[in-house]
């Protein structure tokens, strides 16, 4: 299944917002509709914008019709702006940007068909690139996990949310694969219910034995010894190792800590932002308050009811067990590995 695909100048995406009930693909040639998709959260997850957001320059690059070159950068570099207005947590998509806009800089020639061509095959590059590091977080994430063990994870950081297998739920289908899980509990992850709605259809179709829960169950549950581990996805981590994750992050990392139990971040090299020192600084999205005050454009609270919906949080380095990247397992103290792994990379 791909959430997201470059079909001869179309980029044809599967819209999240619909699932499970519903499987709508939706193809275009328009940035504005792209850009809209990532806002409303049809394309999610922080390397998929990050993929989305390069073939959208991509897209633009098509619509060129002047060969003036001085029109060419300023349009294209108005799009990247555009593209990079549409989230502001998950630092891919401003990587993914970043690395457009350095081949737009580096193109000389006045060709526009030279420039598109490196601008597409610059976005497929990026895409193969995530699929490739998602391959090598699950085999470097599976050997931290014991024989026949149950992973708690909050949110969708699967196929879904990737060029890949996923991050998080990368390592835990090659936990399956290798004979090494017993269960994955999922998070229903409100507002949005990312893990109810998207975990779960993903656990189902890789026929992986899934239990979902509501956010409020993961102190019961492991109380009770039934996690052994609990795995999670990035949007952007800091160079202290402070992960800003889905909103609930935080909570059940507290509660791993509280109970001995080990916690685990998954992401790519391109989820870390070398510029952020600490979480702090890490911009947090927050949302329309309607996605609090209904549930799948059901109203569930009275009229008028004030509503705080950060969509992510942040949480600090000194919960966090190990943060495993397509370049190796860090441990802390973070800002020692990680600066080691950038000097690497
Ligand atoms: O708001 P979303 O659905 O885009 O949030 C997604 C997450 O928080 C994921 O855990 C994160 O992006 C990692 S996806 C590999």
């Amino acid at each position: 299944m791909k959430p997201l695909e470059w079909i001869n100048g179309n980029i044809r995406f599967l819209d999240q917002t619909k699932l499970p009930l519903e499987e709508v693909f939706i193809k275009t040639d328009d940035v504005a509709v792209l850009a809209e998709a990532i806002r409303h959260l049809a394309i999610r997850g922080a390397p998929l914008i990050g993929i989305a957001a390069a073939y959208g320059v991509a897209l633009a690059s098509l619509q060129i019709k002047k060969n003036e070159v001085n029109e060419v950068r300023s349009y294209l570099q108005s799009t990247i702006d555009f593209l990079a207005s549409t989230r502001p947590t998950a630092v891919n998509l401003f990587w993914a940007l970043k690395r457009q806009r350095r081949v737009l800089d580096a193109w000389q020639i006045n060709s526009i068909a030279d420039l598109q061509k490196r601008l597409i095959d610059e976005a497929l590059l990026i895409h193969q690139e995530d699929f490739e590091m998602c391959e090598r977080i699950s085999s470097f994430g599976v050997e931290l996990l014991p024989q026949s063990c149950s992973i708690l994870t909050h949110c969708n950081a699967g196929a879904l949310a990737t060029g890949g297998r996923g991050t998080a739920l990368g390592i835990i289908s090659k936990a399956w694969e290798d004979g090494k899980l017993k269960c994955v509990y999922i998070d229903e992850t409100r507002p949005l219910l990312q893990g109810a709605r998207l975990t779960a259809w993903e656990m189902k179709q890789a026929n992986i034995p899934a239990t979902l829960i509501a956010d409020n169950t993961a102190a019961i549950l492991m109380k009770q010894r039934k996690i052994d581990a609990v795995i999670v996805g990035a949007d952007r981590i800091a160079i202290n190792g402070d992960v800003a994750n889905k909103v609930g992050t935080y909570n059940i990392a507290v509660l791993a800590k509280h109970h001995g139990i080990p916690f685990y971040a998954a992401a790519p090299i391109s989820t870390i932002d070398f510029q952020m020192k600490t979480g702090e600084d890490i911009p947090i999205e927050e949302r329309d308050g309607k996605e609090v005050t209904e549930v799948l454009g059901k109203r569930i609270a009275p009229e008028g009811v004030a509503v705080y919906s950060p969509a992510f949080d942040v949480t600090p380095n000194e919960l966090i067990t190990a943060i495993v990247t397509d370049q190796g397992i860090v441990y802390p103290p973070f800002s020692d590995s990680l600066m080691h792994l950038q000097s690497q990379s």
